[in-house]
């Protein structure tokens, strides 16, 4: 594939479609939103409209650090808090469906069909890559961001044209046109990070306090496993409680599973082979949390697992 043909097709493509119109465009940080973002950018200058979505569902820290990531690039990004709309939607739900549904419906219903109508877009971009749409018209795991591929109209549906302009690219190829569009590492070699966000790794419901132990955990892990180069490392919440001790009384407490996986492309996964102390030293540090007594490591490659649980 020429990368350079291609980032020019699609920038020339991008002014074609949108004309005198605007776009509007969510950015989460991860690599395909972004390098749709600075593609964008470059088509279509002010007439782009960028936002980061702070769903409730993020990282510790990510909704500033993406921000300011593309301030320095001289794309400006609102950030739009719709905290409380997403903890709403998801309050009682506990089917890994329902809530990757809820999520979808806060998304495109709620939150991008408001910004499509105060800023007067008629088109969302959108940063779907070829393995997503495989893998939802296959019936793996439905995407949070399929729409056209599975039957739902967003025109009818929302009232905007989504635009796709990496549909025919895999996670490798949408890297290496990230790193020449002149995005920092940090993003165009970002280890995967699911559209649901911590949402897919909270096992049951989702509520406030349980992204606060979720988010913790991750932290930890994020920061313990940085040199390990594995493909993709993570914290998970269980649905359910263990017995422990603490402080010299009976707790019954949360359990947090540990997942690290190598992997090429997330269709299959291996295990990673973390070092003891490591291991080790992150459960000390997971059971420091508040109400967590338990710390697992998961064993199980891809298949029979998926990578997240939810
Ligand atoms: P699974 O759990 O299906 O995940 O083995 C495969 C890879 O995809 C990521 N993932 C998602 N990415 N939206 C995304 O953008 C999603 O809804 C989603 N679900 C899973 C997951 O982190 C892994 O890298």
């Amino acid at each position: 594939m020429n990368y350079d043909e291609f980032i020019q097709e699609q920038i020339e493509e991008l002014k074609r479609t949108v004309g005198d119109g605007i776009a509007i465009n969510a950015l989460s940080g991860g690599v395909d939103s972004s390098v749709v973002t600075v593609l964008a950018h470059r088509a279509l200058g002010k007439n782009l409209c960028s936002f980061f979505v702070d769903n409730a569902l993020m990282r510790e820290g990510e909704p500033e650090r993406v921000v300011a990531t593309f301030e320095r690039m001289g794309i400006p990004v609102h950030r739009v808090d719709a905290r409380r709309e997403f903890l709403e939607v998801l309050r009682g739900l506990t089917d890994p469906e329902e809530k990757r549904n809820a999520i979808t419906a806060a998304f495109y219903r709620n939150v991008f069909r408001r910004l499509v109508q105060e800023t007067g877009a008629t088109f969302l971009l959108h940063g779907t890559i070829l393995t997503d749409i495989e893998e939802t018209v296959a019936g793996i795991k439905r995407q949070h961001n399929i729409l056209e591929q599975i039957g739902i109209d967003p025109k009818k549906a929302y009232g905007y044209r989504v635009l796709e302009p990496l549909k025919t690219l895999r996670k490798n190829e949408v890297r290496e046109v990230a790193r020449r569009l002149g995005l920092p590492d940090a993003i165009a070699f970002r280890m995967p990070f699911p559209g649901p966000a911590l949402a897919a790794r909270i096992v049951g419901e989702v509520t406030e306090e349980r992204l606060a132990t979720v988010r913790a955990a991750t932290a930890i892990v994020e920061e313990e496993l940085a040199d390990s180069g594995a493909f993709q490392y993570m914290a998970v919440l269980l649905n359910d409680r263990a017995t422990g001790i603490r402080q010299g009384k009976r707790e019954f407490g949360q359990i947090v599973v540990v997942r690290c996986v190598e992997s090429t492309d997330a269709r299959t996964a291996t295990v990673s082979r973390l070092a003891w102390e490591r291991l080790e030293r992150i459960t000390a540090r997971i059971t420091a949390l508040p109400n967590v007594n338990r710390c697992l490591y998961d064993l199980t490659p891809k298949p029979p697992a998926t990578i997240e649980y939810v």
